[in-house]
Order: C-alpha cells, then structure tokens, then sequence
C-alpha cells in the first residue's frame, strides 16, 4: 500500500504509512531513537506487540479519558522522559486513542524543546482524524483543547485491521468524523460509507460484520486520511480552507460541554444536523439536505437530536475556542462535498435555527 504524504509551505513532510501488520513497524524506526513508547491502557496488546517489535529504552502506560485529558498527564509524561534518560534525539512512539495522540504529541513539542513524535493510532477516529494533521494538545479549566499546538508528526503508522476487533461503541466514534470528512470531499466516499456504517448498524453479528468488512472499511479510512492531508497540506495553521475539518464541530463542543454523558463521536454527527439546519435556515442548501443527512446519519446508528433546548447551547458555544468577539465561524453546508465557512454571531445562528 502506498503512503499518504502531508506536506506543505513552512513545516516539515509528515508521512501516513498503511500497512495490514504491526511487523512492518519497525522498518519506519529503523536508525531513529532511542524509542519511548506512551500507550493507552485500552491497547495493552497492541502496544506489546510495538514494543516487542522495536525494543525501546522504556514503556509507559495510562489511563486515557476527556477528564485526564489534562497538563498534568502531560507532564506526566515528561516527568517519565526526563526520569529514563530521553535526550533530545528520542522519538516518542504513541500507541492509543485520539486522547493519547494528543497528549503525546503535545507532550513531545514541549519536552526538551521538542522531540520527535510517531503515532500508531488504534481507534477509528484517532486513525481517521487525530492522528492525521499535527493538532495535539489538553484540555484545561473546562475549556476542550485548548492548550496545545500543530506539529506534525514523525510519521502515522496505520493498520486498519486493528479496527476489526473495536467494540462497535468505538466504530461509532470514529464514524461521524469520517462522514464529516466525506461531507466536506465526496469522490462517492459519502454514499459508500453511509451504506457501510448503517450495515453495520442493521448486522444481527456487528464484529462479524466488522470482520467481513475489514477491506471496505481500511479503503474508506485511506480515503478520509487522503482528504485530511490534501486539506491540511493547502493550510496547516487553520487559517482558510482547514477551518472547514470543524465541521458540526462548533455545535459538538457545546452539547459536550452541557451534557458530559454523550461522545464526541455522536455530538459531532447532532453537530453535523445542525450545522445543515443552520445552512437550510440561510438559504444556503435544499430545504431536504437536513433530514436527508439526519436519516443517513440515523441508519448508521448515530444521534441526530439535540439532547436538551436549542437556547441551552448559547454559553457553551461562546466558549469554544473559535469564537472571536461573540462571532463564530459556522462550516455551512451547500451540499455533499459542497462547504462553506460563514462567520456569526452566536445569536444569529441561535435565531436562525429557532
Ligand atoms: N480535527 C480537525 C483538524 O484536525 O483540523
């Protein structure tokens, strides 16, 4: 399988390598090091497997969840770096979740000035967002990452089988950011998924189903990856076009913030239906778009309601970290693969959608 390159003006080339074993691993590490190794206690085994591959000078495990998403963790971290030796050449190998990706990534930038960093990303989302575009950074004071930096990564190493034994829980997480990402560069991807994830949904036997659909799901997170990289590639900083990876993203941090009990996976894809509603409400997409999404993103097993009153979202969605004097810039949906960034007041949207 051939690589996916990120690469653009002013930062250094950062690879996706796709590979179906972990025993091509350390063939990307190979005269690099000393290794360190940061895991997420969710993939002991496939850690093991990495660090049996590899040998590396130390291997730390945590527990990773959004409340110790946090610079304590992070320094953590460091604190084990500093404690085993690591100088500046050592490459720091992080084997987990989206959480740990950005913990570690950040943890990396600031240790010592910034080591290197390789993810080996083993959930969806981490494989399909993440892990893919340098964000890295910590929760703080209730506000969601908003410490942190874009650096990228050494490289993403990505094994798309690792997916197959997931509880389907987590398949679900990662699905709506791959839709979104789908939403925003179709090429066919948006039907293909739609059509593999309410399969999944509708399965009497999900991991057998998941099993029976590694192939398919491995192409449509290569394609994800693919649109990621040509975004973050034009504009890695976020000041144009990567603005509109935040797709349903602004609605999604508000109903996380108000409701702790949902996941960011289901928030973005209620995010994803407002944010069609809010373009519906402009006149800005066929008044149908909404409901069309609503009821594809329904069949693959996602919420689409918000789970509390539209008012209710006004505070929250002033706190996200995009918001500029009160305005906030909406990703707008034209149409699939047709996306637009629109900057509003937060009561503008509110009135908008009532
Ligand atoms: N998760 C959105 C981005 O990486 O820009």
């Amino acid at each position: 399988m051939s690589d996916i390159v990120i690469s653009g003006k002013g930062f250094p080339v950062s690879s996706v390598h796709f590979r179906s074993s972990i025993a091509d691993f350390p063939a990307f590490v190979s005269g690099k090091g000393p290794l360190f190794i940061v895991y997420d206690l969710n993939a002991s085994s496939y850690a093991e497997a990495v660090a049996s591959a590899v040998s590396p000078v130390s291997v730390l495990g945590i527990s990773v969840s959004e409340d110790t998403k946090t610079i304590e963790t992070v320094s953590g971290i460091c604190s084990w770096l500093l404690e085993k030796g690591a100088d500046r050449n050592a490459v720091l190998v992080a084997v987990g979740g989206g959480i740990l990706t950005d913990m570690a990534g950040f943890a990396a930038a600031i240790y010592k000035r910034g080591i290197e960093v390789a993810y080996v990303p083993t959930t969806l989302l981490a494989q399909v967002d993440a892990s893919v575009g340098g964000k890295t950074g910590v929760n703080f004071q209730s506000y969601k990452n908003i410490l942190g930096v874009i650096r990228q990564p050494l490289f993403t190493f990505i094994c798309p089988e690792v997916l197959t034994s997931l509880p389907y829980s987590h398949i679900l997480e990662g699905a709506a950011e791959m839709i979104k990402t789908f939403i925003i560069k179709d090429g066919g991807n948006y039907r293909r998924a739609v059509s593999f994830f309410s399969r999944l949904a509708e399965s009497g036997d999900r991991q057998a189903a998941l099993k029976a659909g590694a192939e398919t799901l491995g192409s449509l997170v290569r394609a994800a990856v693919s649109v990621k990289a040509e975004i973050v590639s034009a504009d890695q900083f976020e000041n144009g076009v990567r603005r509109k990876l935040n797709l349903g993203h602004t609605f999604a941090h508000a109903i996380e913030w108000r409701s702790h009990s949902i996941s960011h996976g289901q928030a973005v894809s209620v995010g994803i239906v407002c944010a069609a509603r809010l373009s519906a409400a402009l006149g800005l997409c066929p008044g149908d778009l909404p409901d069309m999404l609503a009821g594809d993103l329904g069949r693959c097993g996602l919420e689409t309601a918000l789970p509390f009153r539209l008012a209710d979202l006004h505070d929250a969605m002033l706190k996200d970290k995009k918001a500029e004097d009160g305005s906030v810039r909406f990703v707008l949906i034209r149409g699939i693969g047709d996306t637009d960034v629109v900057s509003l007041t937060v009561d503008e949207a509110l009135a908008a959608l009532s």
